[in-house]
């Protein structure tokens, strides 16, 4: 019977599959690097969220590993190199948490829109700022969409639904499918000149990598207001502090940061930020359904070899 290592919280639903299929599980969440080193030989696959960072000296603790699957879609925690190395499969689960995250991209986008996290703790703080906290309509805006893949296209329908104009910048979009979803395909320069609101929704990539740093904030609009909620190593934070400083950039809204957990960024505490502890995939529904497509994905790989989403 294979066995599986569960190393991050995941739906019990999970584990209920995994059983159900006839894989024994063991759920050991919060462990060290060296005490999953210390018992990974015993396990044919491995589930993780991103909280387990799968390096190489695990992979290499691990004879018998068979495959990693990461419930969620970014397989930055793995080192994927190392694991192909050693013949092991990884997988994640791309489509699981894409409307969640196209959901908090959104909310990010009216929170900066209306200043409402602002407004919030002036409001409690017993100030009464009405004036202070002035906002901008989203109506007739134009998004600009970095990366138009799956939470991306979600994120234009949704902005489409707002009456907001929408171009998008993705070199692997086609004309077709562009028009499909009712978005103007772009190049970088015209999506950074005339886009109101800019949101981030491609992975990080050696082409990705610093898309947004100070040549970019030059080329924007004065007063464009940024979401991030797909990696932080994608715009150059330092660069996005002088700009948010001088102005150029009215706002931004992070979820992501290069270092995570952020808890000592050079963001925090200016006026014109908001930001979330990389919340974006955090709904409910988003981790039922991750859990349960890794589980189940995982489960046809150990038992009949079948490999989806690797
Ligand atoms: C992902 O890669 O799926 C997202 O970054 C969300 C997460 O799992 O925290």
């Amino acid at each position: 019977m294979p066995k599986v290592l569960i190393a991050d919280s995941l739906s019990p639903r999970a584990v209920d599959i995994f059983r159900t299929r006839g894989i024994e599980v063991d759920v050991k969440t919060g462990l060290k690097p060296d005490d999953i080193k210390a018992i990974i030989g015993g396990y044919d696959g491995l589930a993780v969220r991103s909280a387990t960072k799968v390096t190489a000296e695990i992979i290499a603790a691990a004879p018998g590993l068979k495959v990693i699957g990461r419930a969620g879609i970014g397989v930055d925690t793995v080192d994927v190199a190392a694991a192909t190395q050693a013949g092991i499969v990884v997988m994640n689960t791309p489509f699981g948490n894409s409307i969640t995250t196209a959901e908090h991209a959104i909310a990010m986008m009216f929170a900066l829109a209306r200043q409402i996290p602002q407004a919030d703790r002036s409001t409690q703080a017993g100030k009464w700022e009405k004036s202070k906290f002035m906002g901008v309509e989203v109506t007739g805006k134009t998004l600009g969409i970095i990366g138009c893949g799956n939470i991306g296209a979600i994120v234009a329908d949704r902005a489409l639904g707002l009456r907001m104009k929408v171009v998008a910048f993705d070199p692997f979009l086609t004309v077709e499918r562009a028009k499909a979803l009712g978005v103007e395909k772009v190049e970088l320069d015209d999506l950074l000149a005339r886009a109101d609101f800019i949101t981030l929704h491609t992975p990080l990539t050696n082409d990705t990598r610093d898309i947004l740093n100070a040549a970019a904030f030059a080329k924007m609009k004065p007063g464009v207001r940024i979401i991030n909620c797909a990696r932080g190593g994608l715009i150059v934070e330092a660069d996005l502090k002088a700009a948010l400083e001088a102005g150029q950039v009215a706002a931004a809204a992070l979820d992501v940061f290069p270092v995570e957990p952020a808890k000592d960024n050079i963001l925090f505490g200016l006026e014109n930020i908001v930001v979330t502890p990389h919340l974006g995939a955090a709904t409910t529904e988003a981790q039922e359904n991750v859990a349960l497509q890794i589980a189940e994905q995982m489960s046809d790989f150990l038992l009949d070899g079948a490999v989806t989403n690797a």
